[in-house]
């Protein structure tokens, strides 16, 4: 069984008189990939911010590895391994520094790489587990594509040795050419490293080869949770279905089956 590494217990967070996310609960396990999914507003990027600190929650807590998230201790702990990726790759990168520097920015704070060859090696080698190369070393964010850059934006977050990844949307702004290609770079990623990763999403088509779990948002409280089966094949909560529906499956034998599976269930 895998041991628990990040729980939200009951988050509740408000905007004035507005609920945003209200008693929302789950774990992420370690090794595992859990996605949690829901449309456009709710209630994802707040759960998020809660669960980093980002945002106070107005009830419940974040546990991590076994103890709650309080203090400046375990805090400065979990801000080191717990890193983000986030929605927008031409957001998330400071223009005026070069892909050696953002990457290597994290080796020289936390003091993992000190001198600046021993950065520049520990930064080739991370580009090219994800895919990208020496030669990038010295560019600037604006000469790559989206994707290039999320690439970037996952070399930066593995640099300081994460046990946790985050990464809010870190492809719904991509093209769906490309989306897939950075999903597998996480993928490979988190199984190489021994990773857990929290995978936030709104399209259900995008994580179906990605997570062994889903939680599902509706408008701030969760509509259900479970394996990667048990949502995508045997979902109970009507939203989860409507969520389902919504999109394409990329897999022709699996979409002739839903279409089928669909008129059956029409007539
Ligand atoms: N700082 C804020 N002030 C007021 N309302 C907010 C704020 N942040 C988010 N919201 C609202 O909370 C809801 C959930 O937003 P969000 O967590 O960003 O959803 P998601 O990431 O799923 O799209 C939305 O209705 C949004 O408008
Ligand atoms: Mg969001």
């Amino acid at each position: 069984m895998r041991s628990d590494l990040l729980t939200a217990d009951g988050l509740t967070k408000r905007y004035g008189r507005f609920t945003a996310i209200e008693d929302v609960s789950f774990t992420l396990r370690a090794g595992e990939v859990l996605g949690l999914v829901g449309e456009s507003g709710s209630g994802k990027s707040t759960t998020v911010r809660c669960l980093v600190g980002l945002t106070k929650p107005d009830a419940g807590t974040v546990s991590y590895d076994g103890e709650p998230l309080q203090g400046r201790a375990a805090w400065h702990r979990f801000r080191r391994e717990a890193q983000m990726v986030f929605q927008d790759p031409y957001a998330s990168l400071n223009p005026r520094m070069t892909v050696a520097e953002i990457v290597g920015e994290g080796l020289r704070v936390h003091g993992i790489e000190r001198t600046a060859a021993g950065r520049r090696a520990r930064v080739t080698t991370l580009l090219g587990q994800v895919g990208l190369d020496a030669g990038d070393l010295d560019r600037y964010p604006r000469s790559f594509s989206g994707g290039q850059r999320q690439r970037i934006a996952i070399a930066r977050a593995i640099a300081v040795e994460p046990r946790v990844l985050i990464c809010d949307e870190p492809v719904s702004a991509l093209d769906v050419s490309v989306q897939a290609q950075v999903v597998n770079v996480l993928r490979d990623m988190g199984r190489e490293l021994g990773l857990s990763i929290l995978f936030i999403a709104h399209d259900l088509a995008v994580v179906r080869y990605l997570c062994d779990r889903l939680v599902v948002l509706d408008q701030g409280r969760i509509a259900e949770q479970g394996t990667r089966e048990q949502i995508y094949d045997n979902p109970q909560a009507p939203y989860t279905r409507s969520l389902l529906a919504a999109v394409p499956i990329p897999d022709p034998a699996a979409e002739r089956e839903r279409r089928h599976r669909q008129k059956e269930s029409a007539r």
